[in-house]
C-alpha cells in the first residue's frame, strides 16, 4: 500500500521509485540534523547537471581519473582476465567503461543502475558501439544485494566502480558495499575501483564550489525533484548551497541552508526550519591510499596495484578477491 497516494495523485501515478524517494525525504526531513539521500540527486535535470559539473575547470575528479585510466590502460589490461564479464556498479557516462572496453578483452558488460530508462539506452549504444560485445543490464540498486544474470555464469569477473562514487558512503557503508561486491562477484573476482584523495582543502572547497554556480544548481535540484514528484512546496530563492570540507571526517559536505525560518509542506506533511538550519545532502569521503586499501583490506579485498596521476590528486585500484 502506498501512504502517500491521495497526495501524489495529481501529479502521475506513483511507481515503485517514487514511493522510495517519499518514504526516505519525509524520514529524512524529520531527522535533526535535516538530510536528504544524493541518490536522489540524478534524475534527468541532475544528471545533466552533474555532466556539466564534470566539465567545470574546479573539478579536477573526473578528468584526472579519465587520465588515470587512461595511462594506465596497459597495466589495467594485463590484469583483466581473456573474455571477463565486467559488471559497473552504476552506470553514468559511458566514457570510462568505453577506455577499458576498447583496450582490454572483456566478453561480456554488466551495466548496474536503479534506472531501467538510463540501462537500456545505455545498453543500446554500447551494443551499436561494440558489436562483439554481450550487454547485459540489471535494473537495480547496486547498494544491495542482486544477482547476476545467468549468462555470464561461466566467465572470469571484473567489478568496475569508478567516480569515487564509495566517497558517498559512510565509511561503515563503503565496508559493506566491499563485502557485498565481494559476494556478488564470487571467488576469484578482481575490481576496478576510483577513489577520491584528500588534498589542498582550497582545492577540495573550490571543486564543490564553483564559481559558475553550476554545482549550487545542483544542489538545489534536489528540491525542485521534491516539488515536482512529491508535490512539495519548497521557495528555491529561499535556500543556498553550501560546501565545506570536514577536516576530522576527511569529508567534503553539502548543505542546502535555510535563508529564513520557513514552512515547507510535502505530501501532507509539515517541515518547520529556522534561519540557518541544514539539510544535510551529500558527503563526498577522501582517501589517502593507504586508508582506502586498508579498508579494502577489511572487507574481502587485497589491493594488487594502485595508480595515482602525477600530482596525486585521485586514484585508482585493481583489487583481488581475498581468500
Ligand atoms: C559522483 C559522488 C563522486 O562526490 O564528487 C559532485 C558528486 N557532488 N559535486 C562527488 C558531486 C557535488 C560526486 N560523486
Amino acid at each position: 500500500m502506498n501512504v502517500h497516494a491521495p497526495a501524489l495523485a495529481g501529479a502521475h501515478l506513483p511507481d515503485e521509485q517514487t514511493t522510495a524517494f517519499a518514504r526516505d525525504a519525509i524520514d529524512d526531513l524529520s531527522q535533526r540534523p535535516k538530510r536528504l539521500s544524493p541518490k536522489y540527486f540524478y534524475d534527468a535535470t541532475g544528471s545533466e547537471l552533474f555532466e556539466a559539473i564534470t566539465q567545470l575547470p574546479e573539478y579536477y575528479p573526473t578528468r584526472t581519473e579519465l587520465s588515470i585510466l587512461r595511462d594506465r590502460g596497459n597495466d589495467i589490461s594485463a590484469i583483466i582476465p581473456k573474455g571477463a564479464a565486467l559488471v559497473e556498479f552504476g552506470a553514468g557516462a559511458t566514457t570510462k567503461v568505453r577506455l577499458l572496453l576498447e583496450n582490454c578483452a572483456i566478453g561480456a558488460y554488466v551495466p548496474v543502475d536503479i534506472s531501467r530508462d538510463f540501462l537500456q539506452g545505455q545498453a543500446d549504444v554500447l551494443r551499436k558501439d561494440f558489436p562483439g560485445l554481450d550487454v547485459y543490464p540489471v535494473a537495480a540498486d547496486f547498494s544491495a544485494p542482486f544477482a547476476l544474470p545467468e549468462a555470464i555464469s561461466g566467465l572470469p569477473k571484473v567489478g568496475f566502480f569508478p567516480g569515487s562514487t564509495l566517497g558517498n558512503f559512510e565509511p561503515h557503508e563503503a565496508r559493506a558495499f566491499l563485502r557485498g561486491a565481494r559476494r556478488i562477484l564470487g571467488e576469484g573476482a578482481q575490481m576496478i575501483i576510483g577513489v577520491d584523495l584528500e588534498k589542498d582543502e582550497r582545492v577540495l572547497y573550490e571543486a564543490y564550489n564553483d564559481a559558475a554556480g553550476v554545482t549550487a544548481r545542483f544542489n538545489l535540484n534536489m528540491l525542485v525533484r521534491i516539488n515536482r514528484e512529491l508535490g512539495g512546496n519548497f521557495d528555491l530563492s529561499a535556500f543556498t548551497h553550501r560546501a565545506i570540507y570536514n577536516r576530522d571526517r576527511h569529508r567534503i559536505e553539502m548543505h542546502l541552508i535555510s535563508r529564513k525560518s520557513q514552512t515547507v509542506r510535502m505530501l501532507g506533511t509539515s517541515f518547520a526550519f529556522r534561519a540557518g538550519e541544514s539539510i544535510h545532502t551529500e558527503n563526498s569521503y577522501k582517501y589517502s591510499v593507504e586508508r582506502f586499501t586498508a579498508l579494502a583490506r577489511g572487507s574481502g579485498w587485497t589491493a594488487r596495484e594502485s595508480w595515482t596521476d602525477a600530482a596525486g590528486m585521485f586514484s585508482v585500484h585493481a583489487l583481488v578477491a581475498s581468500d
